[in-house]
């Protein structure tokens, strides 16, 4: 159920660069949440795709909190985000530009560690979504992927319930291509374009 990879959707993370990045680039503080993150290579996915797109001063304010919520893979997936040192297969997906810039030779042979100046701006906690209460509020933008469709239809309302509280008005909702919102949620998130697996709270 952990499976996770760098840059797995394309199209959610081309959305994210073209429509979230510009949007947010001005804010004083970009607040993205990566609810269900695994071992940490979706987070360092979106550290890399703001970092590539947005100038230096505007990535100072960035700030990824990165959660998941299995108890026996806490202290492993902690530690595997803060340590951010992914093997050669694990880095195969970024592209190598992105390679050359964001990480470096790992401890252990044959691995590549996130650079320091991407994991400054990554955080894990523990939470588990089925809590319904949003860790912080504020977020520019949440990204929850691949775990949705293993609750029930009724705990994914109350979860998208979850991610509207936490989201600041005009922040922005980055779900699995194929997820259709309950109709309760037409109007709390509309779709940003047709296709798009984007959705943004109204209000900016
Ligand atoms: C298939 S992985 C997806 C990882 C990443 N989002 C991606 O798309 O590559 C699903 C993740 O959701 C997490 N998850 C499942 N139920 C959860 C819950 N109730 N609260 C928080 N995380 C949960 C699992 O621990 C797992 O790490």
């Amino acid at each position: 159920m952990a499976y996770t990879s760098f840059f797995r959707d394309p199209d959610a993370l081309k959305a994210i660069g073209e429509r979230v990045v510009p949007a947010v680039s001005h804010r004083r503080s970009i607040r993205v949440w990566d609810a269900g993150c695994a071992t940490g290579e979706e987070p360092y996915t979106l550290a890399i795709l703001f970092a590539s797109r947005l100038r230096p001063f505007p990535f100072r304010n960035l700030d990824i909190l990165a959660t998941d919520y299995e108890e026996s893979s806490f202290a492993q997936f902690a530690e595997q985000i803060r340590i951010a040192e992914y093997s050669r297969q694990d880095v195969f997906w970024v592209p190598q530009a992105f390679q050359d810039l964001y990480f470096e030779p790992g401890a252990k042979p044959d691995t590549f560690r996130v650079v320091q100046e991407l994991r400054d701006h990554v955080r894990y906690i523990q939470h588990d979504l089925l809590t319904f209460v949003p860790p912080e509020t504020g977020q520019s933008l949440v990204v929850c992927k691949n775990v949705l469709m293993h609750f029930t239809p009724e705990d994914q309302v109350r979860v998208l319930e979850m991610f509207h509280q936490s989201l600041e008005p005009g922040g922005f909702l980055a779900l699995d291509a194929d997820q259709a919102l309950p109709p309760s949620f037409v109007d709390r998130f509309p779709r940003v374009e047709a296709g798009l697996p984007l959705f943004q709270k109204p209000g900016a």
